[in-house]
C-alpha cells in the first residue's frame, strides 16, 4: 500500500535518463502495492556539465527547486507525461508561471527549449555526478487519486521541502490545524502534506533562532511531532547532495552499491558494515527488496527511529530518542540479498499472476529446501520454542485475507498432529473485539508480505498480553519477521500480482511442518507424521500434474465469463480451499464468488440454488467424501449448475448421472489435499479475468500489502 523509492549516486557520471529510468523502474517493481497515482522529484541541475567532464561542481546548488513531476493512475502514465513533456501546470510548480510545456522545459533541464515537444528534441544525456531523485506510487487512503494527491507532497512554493511516505500519520489533523494557525495553506486532502510543512516550519524558526540547523535537525523534530506509522524519504533545496530517509513501523530498505572508503587508516571496498565514512556509490531507498534486487545484494531494513543522512555521498545513521536532544550514530552491517532478477520478471508469462500459479512447484520446494530431514522436520526458526509451543494453553492464528484462509486450511491438521486447541482469529476483528489472548496461548500471525497493519496491530497486542508470538511469512526482514518471537520464513519467492497464489500454497505447507514439528514428541502419530512427509516430498511433481489442467479451466471459465455469481462449497479441509477459490474470483474477476461450508447448506443458501447459478463443489478423498456425495445428490435434485472437483478416477462417483462438469485431481495425503484443490481455482480465476477483460495483477481498489487500517 503505497510504494517509496529513492535513488542517489556519488562520483558516477548519470546520464539524466538513466537517473530517470533507475526511478521509473522502481515504481514499476513497487507498483503493485498502489496504483492510483505516481511522482517523483528530482534534482533540477542548473549547470551544463558536459558528459566527459563530471565533477562534483556538476551538482545542484542551494536553493533551486528540485523537478517534481505527479501524476494520476498508473506509473506509466507519469512515464509517458514526462518523456512526452505532456505535463499540465498544475503538475509542474515553477517558481515563475511559464506555460506548461515551457515550465517543464525551463525546470527539467530535459529538453531543449522549445515549444515543439517530441522524442528528438529530449536531452536526457547530459551527465551529472551528483544526482539524487525520490519517488512513490500511491494507493489513496486520504483523498481521492488525483496530481494534488499524490506524492511527493510540498512544504508550498519551491518545494522546500518534499516527502514521500508510506504508512499513515494518525495525528494529521492537530498538525494541520496548528500550522494553519502559522499560515500554512494545505492543497491536498492527504494525511502526508503535514510533514514538508512542518519541515518547513521547523527549518524556518530554527533558521530565525539559531541560525544553521542540519537536513537531520530538522527531520528529528518532525519525528518528534509525528504519531502514526512512516517510511519517510525526505528532499530539499536547502540540503542539495543531501538525502534523508527516516522510519516507524513502516519498511524501509536501504540497497548500498559498491561501498568505499577509508578505514583505519586504510582503503576498502565493498565492505558489509555502513560507517559515518564509507561512501557508496549508488544508494537506493525502497518500500521492498524487489525494487533494489536488479541493482545490488547488500541491502540494510531499517530499524524503527533510525534515521539515514546521506550527506555528500557519506551514509550516517542516527538513532532517534524523542526524548534525547542529540541522536546517536549506529554502524549496522548490510545483509546479502537471497534474491535473482528472475523472480521480478514475467518472463514468458503474460501476467505475474500466472507465472506465480505456474511457479508453484519450484516455490513449494524452496519451501521445504532443507527442512524435511532424516524422516523429521528441522525448522530452525523454531527450534528453541518448540517446548514452550507443545505446553501451550491453545494456538491461535491471526492474519487476513488468503492469509487467513491458509491457516484455517492449516487449523485440522495442527489440532490433528499436536493435540492443542486451535481458534482463528481475523486480525481486525480481533482488535475490534480486544479479543482474550492468554501468557499461556501461542500466538501464530500469517502473512504474505509481513507488514500488512491489522496483522501488526494485533502482533502488538498479543505481545502486550504476553503470549508467544510466531510468525509465517514470505518476506525477510519484514516488520512480522522483526517483531515476533521466532517463526518460519515460507521461502516462495517474491509474489508480484496482487492475488496472492503461490504464497497460499507455501504458508500452507510451511504450516504443515510448523504441526509435523511441533507433534514429533508424540508417538502415536508417529505413522500419519510419516505419511504426511512423503506427502510432501510428493507435492510439487503432484502440483506439475494438477496445472496441466490449465486448459481445461480455461474452457470452463469461458462457460462461466457471463455468470454473475459463483458459489464454492466445500468442508472439513477443504473449507479454507472454498473461501480461497472464492476470494480469487472475486478479486481478480471482479466477480460475486462465495465460499461456503457445504454442512451450512441446507440451513440457507440452498434457497438461491436453480439451473443458472454455477456451483463449484470440491469433493476429493478424504473422511467427509460421503457426505459431499450426499451434497452434490440435493444439489442435483434441485437442478443445480454443477461442477464437481474429484479426485483422479471419481468422476463416476460424484456424478453418476454425468450430468455435471467434473475436475479431476490427483489424490494426496487429506491434510495437503488443498494446496492440490486450490490450484484449478486459481487458474479458474485468471483465466475468467482475462477473458472478461479485467487488469489480472493490479485488480481495482486493491493493493498487494495493505499497510494502513
Ligand atoms: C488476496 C490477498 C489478500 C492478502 C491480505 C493479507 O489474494 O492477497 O487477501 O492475503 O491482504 O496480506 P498479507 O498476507 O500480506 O498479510
Amino acid at each position: 500500500m503505497c510504494g517509496i523509492f529513492a535513488y542517489l549516486n556519488y562520483n558516477v557520471s548519470r546520464e539524466r535518463r538513466y537517473i530517470l529510468e533507475v526511478l521509473f523502474n522502481g515504481l514499476r517493481r513497487l507498483e503493485y502495492r498502489g496504483y492510483d497515482s505516481s511522482g517523483i522529484a528530482l534534482d533540477a541541475d542548473r549547470t551544463a556539465p558536459s558528459s566527459s567532464s563530471a565533477s562534483p561542481s556538476d551538482a545542484p546548488y542551494a536553493g533551486a527547486p528540485p523537478l517534481v513531476f505527479r501524476q494520476e493512475g498508473k506509473i506509466e502514465n507519469l512515464v509517458r507525461s514526462v518523456y512526452s513533456g505532456q505535463f499540465s501546470f498544475d503538475l509542474c510548480f515553477c517558481p515563475v508561471q511559464p506555460s506548461a510545456p515551457e515550465c517543464f522545459l525551463a525546470q527539467s533541464g530535459i529538453l531543449a527549449a522549445s515549444r515543439e515537444v517530441d522524442e528528438k528534441d529530449v536531452n536526457l544525456d547530459a551527465a551529472f555526478s551528483v544526482h539524487a531523485g525520490i519517488a512513490h506510487t500511491r494507493w489513496a487512503t486520504h483523498g481521492v487519486p488525483a496530481p494534488r494527491n499524490s506524492h511527493p507532497q510540498s512544504s508550498g512554493a519551491g518545494d522546500e521541502f518534499l516527502v514521500v511516505h508510506n504508512g499513515i500519520i494518525t495525528n494529521y489533523e492537530v498538525l494541520k490545524e496548528t500550522l494553519t494557525r502559522h499560515g500554512f495553506t494545505f492543497e491536498s486532502d492527504t494525511d502526508t502534506e503535514v510533514i514538508p510543512k512542518l519541515a518547513k516550519f521547523v527549518f524556518d524558526k530554527s533558521h530565525d533562532e539559531e541560525g544553521d540547523v542540519t537536513f537531520s535537525q530538522v527531520v528529528m523534530e518532525v519525528m518528534r511531532q509525528l504519531e502514526g506509522a512512516y517510511a519517510l524519504i525526505f528532499k530539499s533545496p536547502h540540503y542539495p547532495n543531501e538525502l534523508i530517509a527516516c522510519k516507524r513501523g513502516s519498511t524501509l530498505i536501504l540497497g548500498v552499491n559498491e561501498l568505499s572508503g577509508q578505514q583505519n587508516g586504510k582503503q576498502f571496498h565493498d565492505v558489509k558494515t555502513l560507517t559515518t565514512n564509507g561512501k557508496p556509490k549508488e544508494l537506493f531507498f525502497s518500500s521492498d527488496l524487489c525494487a533494489i534486487v536488479e541493482h545490488t545484494k547488500n541491502y540494510l531494513a531499517l530499524e524503527d527511529n533510525e534515521i539515514v543522512h546521506i550527506k555528500d555521498g557519506s551514509v550516517s545513521i542516527l538513532k532517534f530518542d524523542p526524548h534525547e536532544e542529540k541522536p546517536a550514530f549506529v554502524q549496522r552491517a548490510l545483509s546479502v540479498l537471497e534474491m535473482e532478477v528472475e523472480q521480478i520478471k514475467k518472463g514468458s508469462y503474460d501476467h505475474f499472476m500466472q507465472k506465480e500459479i505456474h511457479e508453484q512447484p519450484h516455490s513449494l520446494t524452496t519451501t521445504m529446501r532443507g527442512r524435511l530431514k532424516d524422516g523429521g522436520v528441522l525448522l530452525g526458526g523454531l527450534k528453541e520454542h518448540l517446548k514452550t509451543i507443545r505446553r501451550c494453553r491453545r494456538v491461535v492464528f491471526i492474519g487476513c485475507g488468503t492469509s487467513y484462509n491458509a491457516a484455517l486450511a492449516a487449523r485440522p491438521f495442527v489440532e490433528e498432529l499436536t493435540g492443542i486447541p486451535v481458534t482463528m482469529e481475523v486480525a481486525s476483528d480481533l482488535l475490534e473485539r480486544q479479543g482474550p489472548i492468554y501468557r499461556e496461548d501461542t500466538a501464530v500471525f500469517v502473512s504474505q508480505s509481513g507488514e500488512t497493519a491489522d496483522t501488526l496491530l494485533a502482533l502488538d497486542y498479543a505481545l502486550e498480553n504476553g503470549a508467544l508470538c510466531v510468525g509465517i511469512t514470505n518476506t525477510v526482514g519484514s516488520t512480522l519477521s522483526r517483531k515476533t518471537h521466532c517463526g518460519v520464513h515460507i521461502n516462495a519467492g517474491c509474489e508480484i500480482g496482487v492475488a496472492s497464489t503461490k504464497a497460499y500454497t507455501s504458508q500452507i505447507v510451511a504450516m504443515a511442518m510448523m504441526a509435523l514439528a511441533i507433534g514429533s514428541d508424540q508417538i502415536s502419530t508417529q505413522v500419519r507424521r510419516d505419511a504426511i512427509i512423503s506427502g510432501l516430498s510428493s507435492l510439487p511433481r503432484n502440483v506439475i500434474e494438477v496445472l496441466k489442467l490449465d486448459v481445461e479451466m480455461k474452457e470452463l471459465a469461458s462457460s462461466l465469463i457471463n455468470s454473475e455469481s459463483l458459489l464454492v462449497f466445500g468442508r472439513g479441509y477443504n473449507y479454507a480451499t472454498a473461501l480461497e477459490g472464492a476470494l480469487k474470483v472475486k478479486e481478480v474477476a471482479l466477480m460475486h464468488s462465495e465460499g461456503m461450508l457445504a454442512g451450512e447448506m441446507k440451513h440457507g443458501p440452498l434457497a438461491l440454488v436453480d439451473e443458472n447459478l454455477p456451483i463449484i463443489v470440491i469433493a476429493t478423498r478424504d473422511a467427509c467424501f460421503s457426505k459431499q456425495q450426499s451434497v452434490i445428490q440435493q444439489l442435483l435434485s434441485r437442478k443445480g449448475r454443477l461442477i464437481v472437483m474429484c479426485s483422479k478416477g471419481d468422476a463416476s462417483s460424484v456424478c453418476p448421472s454425468g450430468s455435471c462438469r467434473v475436475i479431476e485431481v490427483p489424490e494426496v495425503a487429506d491434510c495437503l489435499q488443498p494446496v492440490i484443490n486450490i490450484i484449478p481455482l486459481q487458474l479458474l480465476a485468471y483465466h475468467l479475468t482475462v477473458l472478461r477483460g479485467f487488469d489480472v495483477d493490479q485488480p481495482r481498489n486493491l493493493a498487494k500489502s495493505v499497510t494502513t487500517q
